[in-house]
């Protein structure tokens, strides 16, 4: 489950990772049954779309249920991550962004490392987002946009947003968006249901609203090394963990379990 150096060097890049066919159907079919579940709890974890009222993105998800508690830790998140930073790492968050047909909204553009400074003080941009596509993900339901090669300009300066949507997000200004995307251009990450992403914490990215009848929800796990965790708790616990225990790399057949007794 380790990335060959054509991907590494890919990653490196690009500043992001597309790994098609990475987890199977019935173990996508798995995640995604656990879903209705969670986003019918009254959980503090559950962020609802200001317009439309329907849940935009689930936190804490490892703490709430038990196939994400697995998975969190399953080897093909956890062994890339392992390569790419080969040191102990913690579990800074895990959420499924739902972005459901018809009524999920934007994501603006943004680095996830200026939320992750601004917020919680975290030092340094070392944190890795690991994303598994539970839909398919296509041009037209809201995937996400990348800024190829972005990561390699730092930061990008960025301010607090906390009116376009019902998550407050550090985003950058258009002009600087504008500039880096006639540099780099822009790539949609689409995919079949399974595909994993990887990307780094200064890539510039965003989405757009899902205006089309397919939901399009992608399972996220941030991991961030232990020597450069957060030194702010100002932020709740799902949206960044306290717990500093070393991630460990489960069974590769840490899903089975669940997928059996179905
Ligand atoms: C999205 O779910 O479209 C945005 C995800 C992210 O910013 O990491
Ligand atoms: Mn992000």
């Amino acid at each position: 489950m380790k990335l060959n150096p054509s991907q590494i060097d890919t990653l490196q890049n690009q500043g992001f990772l597309v790994l098609p066919e990475r987890f199977s159907e019935e173990e996508v079919a798995l995640i995604q049954s656990q879903m209705p579940m969670l986003l019918d709890d009254h959980h503090p974890g559950n962020v609802i779309e200001k317009e439309s009222g329907v849940v935009r993105t689930a936190m804490g998800l490892h703490l709430r249920n038990e196939v994400f508690a697995q998975l969190a830790n399953h080897p093909k998140l956890i062994e890339p991550a392992f390569q790419i930073r080969p040191e102990p790492m913690y579990i800074q968050q895990v959420k499924v962004n739902v972005k459901a047909a018809f009524s999920g909204s934007i994501w603006q553009w943004h680095y996830d490392f200026a939320t992750h400074h601004e917020e919680d003080g975290v030092p340094e941009p070392l944190a890795l987002n690991l994303h598994i596509f539970l839909d398919d993900v296509n041009h037209y339901n809201g995937p996400l946009y990348f800024v190829p090669g972005s990561h390699r300009h730092g930061e990008h300066g960025a301010w607090l947003d906390d009116q376009t949507t019902s998550y407050p997000l550090w985003i950058v200004e258009n002009r600087i968006v504008e500039k880096l995307i006639q540099q780099n251009g822009i790539q949609a990450a689409t995919g079949e249901k399974g595909t994993m992403l990887i990307f780094y914490d200064t890539l510039l990215h965003g989405s757009p609203n899902n205006m089309s009848p397919w939901d399009r929800a992608i399972f996220s796990l941030i991991l961030n090394p232990i020597s450069n965790a957060y030194q702010k708790t100002d932020r709740p616990d799902y949206k960044h963990h306290r717990d500093l225990t070393p991630v460990i790399m489960s069974d590769p057949d840490c899903l089975s379990l669940f997928l059996h007794s179905r």
